[in-house]
């Protein structure tokens, strides 16, 4: 059982997480489009990642008799991005996730429950590990610029990634190039 704020709050939380699904299938999809195929499934990949963190979400609520409540998910922007530019939007947006869940920590913390604090060392620990891995891939891609070379070597770098995402049972069946 969890207080009525940190319900509302998962919830909330809920939400973030099902539109990062969001953000990233926009940004698959975008790729897609530039004809970068590793890219644009690395994104698909994180896409379905999102969504199984809102399921893992999700699941505790309702291992914890709590009400899921589930509210309407924005767009994500239309702007028409470069890859660089995807790569600094999915870090930009990772970072404001992180800030998320600390802040759920803190209130867990608060409250004194140590159960959704424990639960969420999962979430403090995975987010380590997406702004780690966005950031080298940034790194190396601002070597290159959005230079034709560096962009052919990233999208096969990222769809290598994207298959061993798949392995780890990030992502769905649909993910998979016709
Ligand atoms: Fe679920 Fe990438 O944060």
């Amino acid at each position: 059982m969890i207080s009525n704020d940190m319900e509302s709050r998962m919830n909330g939380q809920v939400n973030m997480e099902l539109y990062s699904a969001y953000f990233y299938l926009a940004l698959s999809s975008r790729a897609e489009s530039g004809s970068l195929r590793g890219v644009s499934d690395w994104f698909m990949a994180k896409h379905f990642e999102e969504q199984a963190h809102a399921m893992k979400m999700y699941r505790y609520l309702k291992n914890q008799d709590a009400e899921v409540s589930l509210q309407p998910v924005a767009a994500p922007p239309a702007d028409d991005l470069t890859v660089l530019q995807m790569l600094e939007a999915t870090l930009a947006h990772e970072r404001e996730v992180t800030v998320a869940i600390h802040g759920l920590v803190d209130h867990a913390l608060a409250e004194k429950d140590h159960a959704t604090s424990i639960f969420l060392q999962w979430f403090v620990t995975e987010q380590i590990e997406e702004e780690a891995t966005v950031s080298e891939i940034l790194g190396r891609l601002r070597l290159f610029g959005d230079k034709p070379e560096g962009l052919l070597m990233l999208d096969k770098e990222l769809s290598g990634m994207a298959a061993t995402m798949a392995q780890a049972g990030a992502t769905g069946p649909t993910v998979a190039a016709a």
